[in-house]
């Protein structure tokens, strides 16, 4: 038996942010960042001032945000008790907010409110705090306000860990998706965000618990993203914002996110959590290139999947295994086209903390989920032969 979660609410399209000056709220809760309480809070609070609703702002989120600063908003929560809690901003921030309403929901477990998440175990989140989430993305990438994924950094031990924790009433009641929120994007995280969402289209498709539905919308979502990925990022070289673009690509992360979080990622999000955490690269930045090793990888398990992705973009080639080639020829290409590095050392790994790392990253990438639903099974030994050719962003010959 399978089940497919979805948000309760999809708004999307020009002005979808107005949608929040018809509801009735009596205090909402605020989780952003500096950044996006500078650049955007305004539009946020023009809505809200018809409702009346009482509001606290929590602007604190850092990028790649840990358990510690998600205790203190979970604090805040507590004192404030908000029936609404809307997480503005990126990734980082709605994880950040995800992360908090369970810790809220029962601060007798503290920290194991978030590290003991079991994906399947009641929460009751909804009833406990009669509070729902609102997510509003502003970076086209993650798609973490649809998923019932929290990534977060337990930075308490020597080796930064970075892992994915979740569960199914983390998938938020409503997201908004206002393309008018990117255009402030810069051109790299517009790359960067983007090769995440693609990536996440990738992992979901190839991942052994794809299903029909995720099928549907990971298919699309990738050839929205390959698509209008480099146009955006052309035309924002030159200051140009086309919301036409940008909405396809809002969209489409939200999808991408919708479809993996039904069907999980694979070995290229295990790499990219490990090493994000561990060598402290921003998720956007490393994902790319973890994601071309993860086709690399599984090139000889899953080619008829990986030629599904090649035809889509229109891509040809005259067998499976002759367009999974061409696709990650093509995927490399991309990397390169947007600015994205394509090996640890183009991330500032240096060697020394490479092999004084090397250890500790293999043993979390193998316990990441990503490395449980990967088509074809890697242990201990591939890894360590993986990680050492994507140091220098050598290709896959095994
Ligand atoms: N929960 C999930 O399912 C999931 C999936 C993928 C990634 N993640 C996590 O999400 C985090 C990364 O999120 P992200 O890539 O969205 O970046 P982010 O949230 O860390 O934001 C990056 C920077 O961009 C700024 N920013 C955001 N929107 C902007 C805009 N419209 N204009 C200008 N600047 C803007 C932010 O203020 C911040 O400084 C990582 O921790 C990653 O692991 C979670
Ligand atoms: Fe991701």
């Amino acid at each position: 038996m399978w089940d497919f979660t979805s948000p309760r609410k999809v708004i999307f399209g020009e002005d979808a942010l107005e949608y929040l000056s018809e509801k009735q709220f009596k205090h909402v809760f605020i989780v952003t960042d500096p950044v996006m309480r500078k650049l955007h809070l305004h539009l946020l609070e023009e809505q809200l001032k018809a409702t009346n609703a009482e509001i606290t702002i929590f602007d604190e989120i850092p990028g790649e945000p840990t358990l510690q600063i998600v205790q203190k908003g979970a604090k805040l929560l507590a004192e404030t008790k908000p029936d609404a809690i809307i997480a503005f901003g990126g990734g980082s921030v709605m994880d950040s907010a995800k992360g908090m309403w369970p810790m809220w929901a029962s601060p007798e477990d503290g920290i194991d409110a978030i590290e003991g998440l079991n994906p399947f175990e009641d929460l009751k989140l909804r009833e406990k705090t009669g509070c729902i989430l609102i997510n509003i993305p502003t970076t086209s990438g993650t798609g973490s306000d649809v998923t019932w994924a929290t990534v977060l950094t337990d930075n308490s031990s020597e080796t930064e860990r970075k892992a994915s924790f979740g569960n199914r009433e983390l998938v938020a009641d409503i997201t908004i998706l206002d393309p008018i929120l990117t255009k402030t994007l810069p051109r790299s995280l517009i790359a960067g965000a983007g090769l995440d969402a693609l990536s996440h289209a990738v992992g979901g498709y190839l991942s052994t618990w794809a299903n029909d539905f995720s099928d549907a919308l990971l298919l699309h979502a990738f050839k929205l993203l390959w698509i209008n990925i480099p146009i955006a990022y052309h035309q924002a070289e030159t200051g140009e914002v086309n919301f036409e673009i940008r909405e396809k690509l809002h969209n489409a992360a939200t999808m991408s996110g919708w479809g993996f979080s039904n069907s999980q990622i694979i070995l290229g999000h295990a790499i990219g959590h490990t090493i994000g955490g561990a060598f402290k690269i921003p998720h956007s930045r490393c994902i790319g290139a973890a994601c071309w090793y993860s086709l690399m990888y599984n090139k000889t398990s899953v080619s008829d999947r990986i030629a599904d992705l090649a035809r889509t973009i229109g891509i040809e080639g005259k067998s499976k295994e002759e367009l999974s080639v061409n696709l990650i020829k093509e995927f490399k290409r991309l990397l390169i086209e947007l600015n994205l590095p394509v090996s640890l050392q183009e991330m500032g790994v240096t060697k020394e903390k490479y092999d004084a790392e090397i250890e500790s990253v293999i043993d979390y990438t193998l316990n990441d989920s990503g490395t449980l639903s990967n088509p074809r099974p890697v242990d201990y030994e591939d890894y360590v032969k993986i990680y050492e050719y994507f140091f220098e962003g050598r290709e896959l010959d095994f």
